[in-house]
């Protein structure tokens, strides 16, 4: 946390769409799209308020097993938001790095991806780290899986391996950890979320649904957070 008591990291599970669209008997699309504009509002609040890190979890490994409209739907969103944002994105100093199994996704939006990352890896402003085909539990088996690697090629005693090791085998490796994590739309876990990364998080769950998200929220969250003690199990 900074002085300011702003935190450094905010990793926010932006849920509540399919729930915001069917309270309007509209299609579980509609409620995506408009989801995608809390995004844009999200990221330029957190960049206002001085947030340096910011971590959204926009589809996770086990949303794969939606029906293949609405993965089609979600995967036309993301292609369209990534080519309509990207300027924007570039000209507000938004630093966009990508965590998950992205070789899961179509080729054009791969293609996509690289050419954010390349277009804003300058900038410093605020990292914007988009969870996209992310599963916490598959990178640690990954992380895992590359630490075995070393080890059975001799590079790696066992007992070397201590916390900060596993933290920088894992996707978000220069990414500090989440200082407050908002999940909106009521439900109060974690979904294969961060899970390593969130061992001493604050959490603050908002019964605002996703698409409804707004600056003031994002301010509730922050002075809900401000008023925490953390204690890291000292005293
Ligand atoms: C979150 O909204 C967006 C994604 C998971 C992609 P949901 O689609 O989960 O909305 P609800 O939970 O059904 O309301
Ligand atoms: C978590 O939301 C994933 C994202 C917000 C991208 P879900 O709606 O998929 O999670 P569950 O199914 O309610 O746990
Ligand atoms: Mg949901």
């Amino acid at each position: 946390m900074t002085e300011t008591g702003i935190p450094n990291h905010i990793a926010i599970i932006m849920d509540g769409n399919g729930r915001w669209a069917k309270k309007r008997s509209l299609q579980r699309l509609r409620g995506h799209e408009k989801g995608a504009d809390a995004v844009r509002d999200a990221v330029k609040g957190c960049a206002e308020i001085g947030v340096r890190y910011l971590t959204l979890y926009a589809f996770s490994s086990e949303n794969w097993n939606r029906p293949i409209e609405e993965i089609n739907h979600l995967m036309g969103l993301f292609r369209f938001f990534f080519k309509k944002e990207m300027k924007a994105l570039c000209d507000a100093g938004v630093n966009v790095k990508f965590i998950g199994n992205i070789n899961k996704l179509p080729d054009d939006i791969q293609v996509l991806i690289k050419e954010v990352c390349e277009a804003t890896k300058g900038n410093s402003k605020l990292i914007l780290t988009i969870a996209l085909s992310y599963g916490s539990q598959s990178e640690i088996v990954g992380a895992m899986k590359s630490l075995g690697e070393k080890i059975k090629a001799g590079e790696l005693e066992p007992n070397e391996i201590d916390e900060d090791m596993i933290s920088r085998y894992l996707e978000t490796d220069g990414i500090p950890d989440p200082d407050l994590l908002i999940r909106t739309s009521g439900e109060k876990r974690l979904s294969n979320f961060l899970l390593w990364q969130c061992a001493y998080t604050e959490f603050v769950f908002l019964d605002v649904l996703w698409p409804d998200f707004q600056k003031a929220d994002l301010q509730v969250a922050v002075e809900e957070y401000a008023s925490r003690q953390r204690r890291y199990g000292a005293l």
